[in-house]
């Protein structure tokens, strides 16, 4: 197959490139390195430094005998996506490539506003390129079970089935999500819904939890293959941060009373959820969701986790509750549907103690490059950073 990895210079993305890469299908990158740029602007790194693309992708050729071919652009800018999409006509097009931050977004206006143009307008283009100049190509965007909210009802898989006044109708989900940047994934999905209704086209969203791991098939074949790995307070997912601040003996940082509930899966996990996905294309005309997760867990339930993980490994540490810098509720209803995926022949890595300890060991290694000032909350949802 002709795969397209957008964000193909990300956590997920390169990590996804290559596992598609490796099994013999042709692929191609898309990367304007904006996530490096907000990097710098955040004053923050990934634990490891992580080469340019440029060079990972002739490490990879090195390795594994393939090529990944690389675009460099913006997916704002159409005349770009139109040229990329008619050239290397791909069969499916993995779409990572948006800003991921909740509190990036929530900063202050500009970074809103930034973050819902580039994800919307992006996706958009890509749209529109794909009714162009492949129309059967099957897009698998990345979305989030952030952008369901936390409802007192079930969480279905996009859909439910409504009895309203005696009539019957499927609707979208209704979405209550908690930052702009969960706003723009639900945008993106009325939209991409939107083209399968009017113009055929063939779409999965994938509501994915939040991801944690460090280590695919790939990455860990040299040091240049392996992956970002974020654990600050903006870019961050909060095992990983957890992880950190116990590898270096410093209180986690619970935000409020920890009883948030989320859905979880492993870095290996997505990866293979993205390949069914791909594999088991949707019909045209159809706008298929999934929920992306394999377990659910508080985010209190997490930390604990963690602490006996450092402990197993020698490590004595603690948990802090802070305030919460997040409008959210700390203690709720939580049952999210995640079965399609499973019936597709997803089989789960779960957070087992062993998992823990390894990734624990991982980070550990690491330690000495720990930048301790980056790990507490910086960004308030109810006010605007100071300092813009
Ligand atoms: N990591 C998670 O826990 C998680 C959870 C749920 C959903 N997601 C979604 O999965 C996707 C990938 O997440 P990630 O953690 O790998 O993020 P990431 O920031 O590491 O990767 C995103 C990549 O997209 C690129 N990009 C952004 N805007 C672009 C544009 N306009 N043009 C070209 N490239 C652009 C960035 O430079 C970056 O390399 C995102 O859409 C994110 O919202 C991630």
């Amino acid at each position: 197959m002709r795969v397209l990895v957008l964000g193909g210079d990300g956590y997920l993305g390169w990590p996804t490139a290559m596992h598609f890469s490796a099994r013999g299908d042709e692929v191609a990158i898309v990367d304007n390195f904006a996530k490096r740029q907000w990097e710098l602007e955040e004053g923050i790194e990934p634990l490891a430094a992580i080469p340019p693309l440029h060079r990972r992708v002739r490490r990879w050729k090195e390795i594994s005998g393939n090529d990944i071919a690389l675009m460099v652009g913006d997916l704002c800018n159409h005349r770009f996506v139109y040229k990329v999409i008619r050239e290397f006509k791909p069969d499916a097009i993995v779409h990572y490539g948006e800003q991921p931050s909740a509190p990036y977004s929530m900063q202050d206006r500009t970074t809103a506003v930034y973050t819902q143009t580039n994800n919307i307008e992006g996706t958009m283009n890509v749209l529109f390129a794909m009714r162009a100049h492949c129309p059967d190509a099957h897009l698998v965007k990345l979305g989030t079970m952030g952008e369901y909210g936390t409802p007192n009802i079930d969480i279905e898989e996009g859909w439910l089935e409504l009895e309203h006044n005696g009539r019957k109708d499927r609707v979208l989900f209704p979405k209550r999500p908690g930052s702009f940047y969960h706003l723009s994934k639900v945008h993106d999905s009325a939209n991409i819904e939107f083209t399968c209704r009017i113009w055929d086209m063939r779409a999965t969203d994938l509501n994915q939890g939040v991801v944690y791991g460090i280590e695919t098939d790939q990455t860990v074949l040299h040091p240049d293959l392996e992956t970002s790995f974020h654990y600050d307070d903006v870019f961050g997912t909060v095992l990983n941060r957890f992880l950190v601040q116990a590898a270096i003996g410093c209180p986690l940082t619970v935000y409020g009373k920890g009883g948030q509930t989320r859905g979880f899966l492993n870095i290996k996990d997505t990866i293979q959820c993205v390949a069914l996905a791909v594999d088991n294309p949707a019909d045209r005309g159809d706008f298929r969701v999934f929920n992306q997760f394999t377990e659910q867990f508080s985010v209190l339930q997490l930390a604990e986790m963690v602490v006996a993980a450092a402990k197993r490994n020698g490590q004595d540490t603690q948990i802090d509750h802070l305030e919460n810098p997040r409008v959210e509720l700390e203690d709720h209803y939580y049952n999210a549907k995640h079965s399609k995926l499973v019936d597709l022949g997803l089989r789960p890595n779960l957070l087992t103690e062993a998992v823990l300890d390894a990734m624990y060991q991982t980070v550990c290694r690491h330690v000495d490059f720990v930048d301790r000032n980056v790990m507490n909350p910086r960004i308030q949802w109810s006010s605007e950073k100071a300092d813009r």
